[in-house]
């Protein structure tokens, strides 16, 4: 199967020499081609270049041609950091809030992440695979072509597997690329409330060798926060995550400055994510790892929160990855677009850095950045072709628009 999608007014992130990620102020430069072109063969990017330099590839007969006029390509997104199989919502909670509680204050009376698990520990799994595909057609036609999926609503052996199974389910009914996440370690279920220890060794003893033995995750999660998981709890339990294989990622510094990033540069996690409340200590300490720092500003911005220091870490040489953190009660949008606008507004990143924030950066959060996150040769064929717009800048600068017209994943032009 060979695609040639010509005449795009411009290409975005191609690269002739694929880096597993940017940053400093590299994350200002974004390669681009004007009007160009790029071929397509079976599920991988065969070749890319400029109209004037088309000479076709010799044997390429019987090709699909579609049309990029005035349009541009993007590689697609990789969302790093979603919790996207789920059951109900909250917006219950969302008034609530409203009206003066604090996130802090729903959890303490037993609402959040313990509502949610209420729900799913009750709901069946083709209810939840409904559901979470829903959601993954959603994002797919918000642009993104690779998500990261967290368990952490069971908190109990058998709802924590339920969950990993659906996701694993999921894998096979989605042209998305699937990583899956355990995060049994979401927050201390009612049950084991004066108990942390004993739920803690559930975690490590019960479900991490059931979850290695059925592979079910790629990585191990733990929300490191005041009456969640402590540093010390979140080392312990990402140091046994690694035992069975998986590699360890934290929610770090959301509510408070709490020790998650440095509890993720200890145990070498791939990513930290949140960092609202990120110091200079945390940013010496990500210098000098191979941690990447991911904020999730629709997290920040439905929570009103203070905004994780982006300009901050950037400036200082670090890389920085976006991701939406798709799920029911702290960021019910899946949608990278808007993320892209809430990088360029809020945080003060430009369009290049916000880009290369929620592909090529977002893609090495998943361990893909070899496979996904630019136009490459022998890279997987994921990318989106916009509807006519006059730049890349207008994607974050035209919030709340959905610009998506053609999503090809996998080489495949989806229906
Ligand atoms: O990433 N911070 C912890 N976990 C989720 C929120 C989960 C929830 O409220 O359901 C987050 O924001
Ligand atoms: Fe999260």
């Amino acid at each position: 199967m060979k695609l040639l999608v010509k005449n795009i007014k411009t290409l975005v992130q191609t690269e002739e020499n694929p880096k597993l990620k940017v940053f400093g102020k590299d994350m200002k430069n974004l390669s681009c081609i004007e009007n160009a072109w790029l071929a397509i063969e079976n599920d991988k990017i065969a070749g890319f270049g400029k109209m004037d330099d088309w000479e076709g590839i010799s044997d390429w007969t019987n090709l699909t041609i579609i049309d990029a006029t005035d349009k541009i390509v993007m590689p697609s997104y990789c969302d790093s950091h979603t919790h996207i199989v789920y059951a109900g919502s909250r917006e219950g909670e969302f008034v609530d809030r409203i009206n003066g509680l604090t996130y802090e204050q729903i959890f303490e009376r037993g609402g959040g992440i313990l509502n949610s698990a209420k729900k799913l520990q009750e709901a069946a799994e083709e209810e939840l695979i409904e559901s979470a595909l829903k959601r993954l057609n959603e994002i797919m036609w918000q642009g993104t072509g690779a998500v990261e999926i967290k368990s952490g609503y069971g908190l109990s052996t058998e709802a924590e597997l339920k969950m990993l199974r659906v996701i694993k389910k999921l894998k096979t009914l989605t042209p998305l690329t699937i990583k899956a996440t355990f995060l049994g370690a979401h927050a201390v279920p009612a049950e084991y409330k004066n108990d942390k220890r004993k739920y803690i060794d559930l975690l490590i003893n019960e479900m991490m060798p059931k979850i290695a033995q059925e592979k079910l995750a790629d990585y191990c999660d733990v929300f490191c926060e005041q009456n969640y998981f402590t540093k010390e709890e979140t080392i312990e339990i990402l140091t046994a995550a690694k035992k069975f294989g998986m590699t360890p990622k934290v929610h770090a510094e959301q509510l408070s400055n709490f020790g998650g990033v440095l509890a993720g540069v200890e145990v070498e996690a791939i990513s930290v994510d949140h960092l609202e409340f990120v110091g200079d200590k945390e940013i010496e300490a990500l210098k000098n790892s191979k941690t990447m720092p991911t904020i999730l500003p629709g997290a920040a911005f439905f929570l009103n929160l203070p905004l994780p220091p982006a300009r901050k870490m950037i400036d200082a040489g670090l890389p920085v990855a976006v991701a939406s953190d798709y799920n029911p009660g702290s960021s019910p949008s899946g949608n990278m677009n808007f993320m892209l606008s809430l990088c360029c507004v809020q945080y003060k990143m430009t369009p290049e850095e916000a880009i290369n924030a929620a592909t090529i950066n977002s893609a090495y959060a998943m361990d893909l950045s070899k496979t996904h996150g630019s136009i490459a040769i022998g890279k997987q064929a994921n990318v989106f072709i916009t509807k006519e717009i006059p730049s890349y800048a207008f994607i974050p600068y035209s919030f709340g628009s959905n610009l998506v017209e053609t999503v090809i994943l996998g080489g495949k032009v989806i229906d």
